[in-house]
């Protein structure tokens, strides 16, 4: 099985991580999510942590230009 993973920061936006994937909170709760892509909030202000619901937008949240992560 191949672990590797890929980040895309996206520039004003989310980190997009391909799914599907497992997430573990602090209290070790298990979520998985089935999507092809997952968008994890980087702004901070989302409804719905840790996913990205588009706040970003509304609030004019800037970063730096968009990247990617590759092991
Ligand atoms: S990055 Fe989209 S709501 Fe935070």
């Amino acid at each position: 099985m191949d672990n590797s993973v890929v980040v895309e920061t996206m520039k004003d936006g989310p980190n997009l991580i391909p799914g599907p994937l497992k997430l573990v909170d602090a209290h070790g709760k298990e979520v998985v999510i089935d999507r092809k892509w997952v968008a994890l909030c980087r702004c901070g202000q989302s409804n719905n942590k840790p996913l990205c619901d588009g706040t970003h937008s509304k609030v004019g949240f800037k970063s730096d230009e968009a990247k990617f992560y590759r092991p």
